[in-house]
């Protein structure tokens, strides 16, 4: 008698256990996350991350090729649609199918993560498109994507969650790239301050230096070439002979030392943005944002000048 009373509460108690796991996984099972940018990088980590925790991903993906590897590493419940930020109506395609999808319960999670680096280099070898080129994609389809989204986002009280980065808080370099992040650093914190109101919380994340196809020396050292080859031969002797090589040889070294490969430091931030019940207003993902970026931009600029010059020069 007493071994079928052990029994029992043995069985009940697992059947509790069993109930406790499952709801915990039934947790996020209803959230829609819609992210930009998931070919590759942070976006196509926390696309997979969020689908294994139950949520309901929507992956926007550049590429086909890109959206048919997420669909095969990823379940059933993750949908993937071709999304290129700088065309409004692709955008406007994206949220039409969103809006199908999450029905009367809205959208819970925007990350804005989609990005370019490149023209990235010296000021003087930009021409006007080529800060266009970054804005464009950076900053202008953020807006645009958030804008578009707004009337879902408000149905669920949901979150934003914008990719800026230390380099929208230091300038380290010329060309479009600083300008775009300052700028999503400033758009996220009038879009918080509006949408508080309506119970959207917005996030931005700060990374430092990551190994992806942003930091890829190879795809900036190519397109520096290109900038320089373009320049009038006076401008060229202006900065010597030697610049282009000593430039791409510091910045090589540099990258390779800064650049972390653990890029789950970054998704852990998006994620905690997306599931904490007090999402932070700003995340500095990684050591080096910060215990070393964001502490010094906010040091007066003779400093942070003196400190870039000397990391520059080598
Ligand atoms: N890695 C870092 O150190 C670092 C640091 C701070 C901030 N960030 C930011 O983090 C975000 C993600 O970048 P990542 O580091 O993961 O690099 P990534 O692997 O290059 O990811 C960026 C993704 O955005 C896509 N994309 C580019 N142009 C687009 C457009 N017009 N429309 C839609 N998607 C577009 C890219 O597609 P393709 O690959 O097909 O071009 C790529 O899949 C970016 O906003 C970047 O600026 C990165
Ligand atoms: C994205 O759209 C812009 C403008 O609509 C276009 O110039 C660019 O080639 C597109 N990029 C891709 C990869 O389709």
């Amino acid at each position: 008698h007493a071994s079928a009373i052990s029994c029992f509460s043995q069985s009940a108690l697992q059947s509790v256990l069993w109930l406790f796991i499952y709801l915990f996984f039934l947790r996020w099972n209803q959230k829609h996350v819609f992210i930009t940018g998931c070919d590759s990088g942070f976006g196509n980590l926390l696309a997979r991350q969020l689908d294994q925790k139950g949520f309901r991903v929507i992956a926007g993906c550049l590429t086909e090729k890109g959206a048919a590897d997420l669909a095969a590493a990823t379940s059933p419940r993750l949908k993937t649609l071709l999304l290129n930020v700088t065309d409004s109506a692709s955008i406007r395609s994206v949220v039409e199918f969103v809006r199908r999808e999450v029905g009367e319960r809205g959208l819970w999670g925007l990350v804005n993560n989609a990005g370019r680096s490149v023209p990235i280099g010296p000021t003087e070898w930009m021409q006007l498109e080529d800060f266009a080129k970054v804005l464009d994609v950076n900053l202008i389809g953020v807006i645009d994507v958030t804008l578009q989204f707004l009337p879902l986002l408000k149905k669920a009280k949901g979150r934003v969650v914008n990719v800026a980065s230390i380099l929208g808080r230091l300038s380290l370099t010329g060309g479009g790239y600083c300008l775009s992040k300052w700028g999503v650093e400033a758009f996220s914190d009038s879009l918080r301050r509006d949408m508080q109101h309506f119970g959207i919380k917005v996030s931005i994340i700060e990374p430092g230096f990551f190994k992806t196809g942003v930091t890829s020396v190879d795809l900036i050292n190519a397109d520096l070439k290109r900038l320089w080859a373009r320049l009038p031969q006076d401008v060229k002797d202006s900065y010597g002979a030697t610049y282009l090589d000593d430039y791409i040889r510091m910045q090589g070294f540099s990258m390779n030392i800064l650049c972390s490969p653990d890029i789950s430091k970054v998704t852990w931030c998006m994620e905690h943005a997306l599931t904490a019940q007090h999402p932070r207003t700003r995340y500095g993902a990684g050591w080096d944002a910060k215990f070393f970026w964001i502490p010094l931009s906010y040091l007066p600029s003779f400093v942070s000048d003196f400190v870039v010059n000397v990391l520059a020069k080598g």
